[in-house]
């Protein structure tokens, strides 16, 4: 069985989407939603020179921000490949950049003492023997061109699996394998699932694989059954929401699973999307993540020269100011098993520590319930170390008999502003029981 440690102690990772999509700059689906014919996408093939495409800078970028590892898109749905595969000559080498791009990132990543993940499209809008005409994404769907189209699927299927086997033979130890995406009618037995998985574990026996070779953003797949699926993978990919409680089996055993989220609204680069989250904004969704047991994989869709956007650049600095003395409750962390519930808060926790995100300013003694003061050993301000009193007497005390109540001023009856406004940690020994 693959070892989950390291993904559930590394919490944090960077998605970075990119591709001839961001030569478009109006996200990686661009091509499916305006029906792009091939001969347009021909352009940007024969014009793909990222000239600042710098992967040991996005991996110093990502380690900076707290980041523990990172997953490329080698190849989206647009079937456009960043390695070097003898199955096709539709690749990153075959253009004015001539480089395998995917070396590249896992080279400078694993120098940063990053893990390296892989994201992989199952679907393939290139590929003449991908079905097209009633397809419900494919850009030539409907179309004249496709109407009487003769599709290999089989053929399709074993040029995907090779592929597949070339990015796990030819690019070192890779940590996680992000298939992407399974829809009606696309699902397990379609891909050769079994078939895939196996291979994958074969030729990879420590990686890490997803869910989406059965589901998909939405669809969580059978992880979350008693009787997951032979290609089930290893963890959930939830896409654009953090799940609102914990991720169980009936059986009330935690799955593994990791929230992918972009920084705007978009995952490939687009030009007009300003929708930048803030990085306050971040680090309590990575905080609610980590709190529910799982992952937060936040993504930078690098732009058509592989800069990454400014904005993004300067959300994840600020995210890295906060981890650098707070990231103790994140690593490592998880659900708490302590019910301790607190005005505005989430929890997480590791051995006998419970860490409270405060995320909303308290008036006053911040409450909580689930836990009385005879189980503190004491209580500390995470990023400064300084001692956090726990009430005994005052209005407080006396009125709410059943919270125990932290004081967050070393003034009595005084409101002290929350040092970190989207999340001041307060680290909870608690006493060995
Ligand atoms: C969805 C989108 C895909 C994106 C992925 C990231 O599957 O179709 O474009 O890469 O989510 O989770």
């Amino acid at each position: 069985m693959a070892d989950h440690k390291w993904f559930t102690d590394a919490r944090f990772g960077m998605f970075i989407h990119f591709g001839l999509y961001s030569i478009a700059a109006r996200g990686e689906w661009f091509a499916s939603i305006e029906q792009v014919p091939p001969e347009k996408y021909r352009d940007y093939f024969e014009t793909f020179f990222p000239v600042y495409y710098d992967p040991a800078s996005y991996a110093r970028i990502a380690k900076q921000a707290g980041m523990k590892y990172a997953v490329l898109t080698a190849k989206h749905h647009e079937g456009f490949c960043l390695f070097d595969s003898v199955y096709t000559d539709y690749k990153s080498v075959n253009t004015p950049i001539g480089r395998d791009l995917v070396r590249e990132y896992v080279d400078a990543f694993r120098k940063e003492g990053l893990r390296v993940g892989i994201y992989y499209s199952l679907v393939d809008w290139h590929h003449p023997d991908y079905p097209a005409f009633h397809d419900p994404f494919h850009p030539l769907r409907g179309s004249k061109a496709r109407e009487n189209e003769t599709c290999d699927f089989n053929r399709y299927l074993d040029y995907m699996h090779g592929q597949v086997r070339e990015l796990c033979t030819n690019y070192g130890k890779i940590d996680l394998f992000w298939f992407d995406f399974s829809y009606e009618g696309h699902s397990g037995a379609h891909w050769r699932a079994k078939e895939l998985t196996e291979m994958v574990r074969s030729l990879q026996p420590d990686i890490l694989i997803n869910s989406r070779l059965e589901a998909s953003g939405g669809n969580l797949g059978s992880l979350l059954t008693n009787s997951p699926t032979p290609w089930a993978g290893d963890f959930i990919t939830p896409e654009q929401i953090i799940p609102p409680a914990p991720l169980k089996t009936p059986g009330n055993l935690s799955v593994c699973w990791e929230a992918c989220q972009t920084l705007n609204n978009s995952f490939g680069y687009t030009a007009d999307d300003h929708d930048y989250k803030d990085a306050g904004t971040c680090i309590q969704q990575l905080a609610d993540c980590v709190s529910k047991g799982g992952n937060y994989l936040l993504n930078v869709g690098p732009d058509a020269n592989g800069s990454i956007p400014p904005r993004a650049v300067e959300t994840l600095q600020e995210i890295g100011k906060w981890m650098k003395y707070n990231n103790e409750s994140i690593y490592g962390c998880g659900e708490s098993p302590l019910k301790v519930s607190a005005f505005g808060c989430r929890t997480t926790s590791k051995e006998n520590i419970i860490y409270l995100h405060v995320m909303q300013q308290p008036v006053g003694p911040l409450p909580l319930s689930g836990i009385r003061p005879e189980d503190i050993h004491y209580a500390r301000m995470l990023s400064t170390g300084a001692e956090v009193e726990i009430l005994t007497s005052g209005w407080a005390v006396d009125n709410y008999p059943d919270y125990t109540f932290l004081s967050l001023s070393s003034r009595a009856n005084e409101t002290q502003l929350l040092p970190d406004s989207a999340d001041t940690v307060i680290k909870l020994v608690l006493k060995e029981r």
